[in-house]
């Protein structure tokens, strides 16, 4: 039964979604109980969400512990080689089954009173079996609560709703911008090394917004990397390129360009050629005349491509990096940042990628603590009593007709520097929000 507080929420957000189409968003967004636990309730238990890399788990027995929402899944590769998710906890009393966030394991057996399960879910193990149960207890019907799952290119998601559209729906097209991180060179990407991992008063929305694409905060809250020479642009052109969006669908990224900065460049010149045989000729188009590339796959995973300045000055060098903002309460999340690289790059770049990567956004990255400091302080001030009435504006771009001579899809405006995806990121939460998903 809904309660009249519940009422008046969902009449509350049903006018939060009508202020996104008019370009405003709600500051207690970012920092408030109700929205965090509905959150909880309708959006990160029906949306796809990633769970893994593919390559964090290669060889059978391999696993890692993630999240989706506040459940804690078991990502596992099994002795057959495939991928099997499933809640962290045993059926028989509900201890957490797994308590190492990563390892390798062909089964897992309870702490508590030893039910002992494949790492594909199945029970099969139990004490004092007969007596203590005399045949009652069927074995099969009593496995790990399984977790939907599907894959892209590498990235493992998860969906808890057995409803929901398949994955490759779900991107929607998005796909086109993601091979720009993740099919680089011929054999797809890796992660470099376990993830960069901890913890920030910080609500995920604020990072889920600013990497679909913000090259508004750049110039100026990573102004010290201009100033030196660390990041190859200029305030005065970074405003150019595209923010591409698939729209309905809360997908978004921004494709800065340089007109000085080379095609391709800061990779290495194999790659590059790799590259070019294997994207599509509206892939190498695209990708030809981007510096920069930074988006969100709704609601939490984000990539960010960019070259960074090992010696000041110089070209730099361009890694990726892939990040999820999982959330553990209102205004608060744990971060999982991952540097990517080409399988089949050489072992020199990807040490040098790895650098570039940690010296910019790893945990004590410069580029990070430049954003987490400033989103702290959004995150504290959307949790005071006096912001409970103040929008924000998105209003940026309301005007901005398509671009119909760029060749990638979905949406896309010009300039880069643009409030086009985060108006169609914050509708697709309040769909979800409102329960229309
Ligand atoms: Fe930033």
């Amino acid at each position: 039964m809904t309660s009249s507080v519940d009422r008046s929420l969902d009449d509350e957000l049903q006018g939060i979604r009508q202020g996104i189409r008019e370009g405003r968003f709600p500051a207690r967004a970012f920092n408030d109980q109700q929205i965090y636990d509905l959150e909880q309730d309708r959006l990160f238990s029906r949306a796809w969400c990633f769970l893994a890399h593919e390559s964090e788990i290669p060889a059978p027995g391999d696993y890692v512990t993630r999240y989706i929402g506040n459940n804690n899944i078991i990502v596992a590769r099994t002795e057959h080689g495939d991928i099997s998710a499933n809640l962290n906890m045993c059926r028989h009393r509900g201890n957490m089954l797994c308590k190492s966030e990563m390892g390798n394991a062909s089964h897992f057996r309870c702490s508590y009173h030893g039910w002992t399960y494949k790492n594909s879910g199945e029970l099969i193990g139990v004490p004092y079996m007969k007596e203590g149960y005399e045949g009652r207890l069927k074995r099969k019907e009593w496995g790990l609560v399984n977790v939907r799952v599907d894959s892209y290119a590498g990235l493992v998601f998860g969906c808890l709703d057995p409803d929901a559209p398949s994955l490759e729906e779900y991107l929607g097209g998005f796909q086109f911008y993601l091979d720009f991180y993740l099919k680089q060179g011929g054999e797809g990407s890796e992660v470099h090394g376990p993830p960069d991992h901890w913890v920030a008063e910080t609500d995920w929305k604020i990072c889920a917004e600013n990497f679909a694409g913000d090259g508004y905060h750049t110039p100026v809250a990573h102004q010290w990397g201009f100033n030196l020479g660390y990041f190859p642009s200029s305030g005065s052109t970074h405003s150019q390129g595209w923010a591409a969006s698939i729209p309905g669908l809360g997908h978004g990224i921004g494709l800065g360009h340089s007109p000085n900065f080379p095609p391709f460049g800061g990779f290495p010149d194999d790659l590059a050629e790799r590259m070019k045989a294997s994207f599509t000729p509206e892939q190498v188009e695209v990708f030809s005349q981007v510096r920069t590339a930074v988006g969100t796959v709704f609601p939490n995973l984000s990539f960010l491509m960019q070259p960074f300045s090992l010696v000041p000055g110089e070209s730099g060098v361009r890694f990726v990096t892939m990040r999820l903002y999982h959330p553990v309460g209102p205004g608060r999340m744990e971060m999982y940042s991952w540097c990517l690289v080409p399988k089949d790059a050489s072992q020199e770049y990807k040490d040098e990628a790895y650098r570039a990567y940690t010296l910019a956004f790893g945990q004590a990255g410069t580029f990070e603590q430049d954003d987490f400091e400033n989103w702290t302080k959004v995150t504290r001030a959307a949790g005071s009593t006096m912001v409970k009435n103040v929008d924000f504006p998105y209003i940026m771009g309301m005007e901005s007709e398509r671009d119909k001579d760029f060749p990638g899809p979905g949406h896309v405006v010009r300039p880069y520097v643009n409030d086009t995806n985060f108006r169609n990121l914050w509708s697709r939460w309040a769909d979800y929000l409102v329960g229309e998903v």
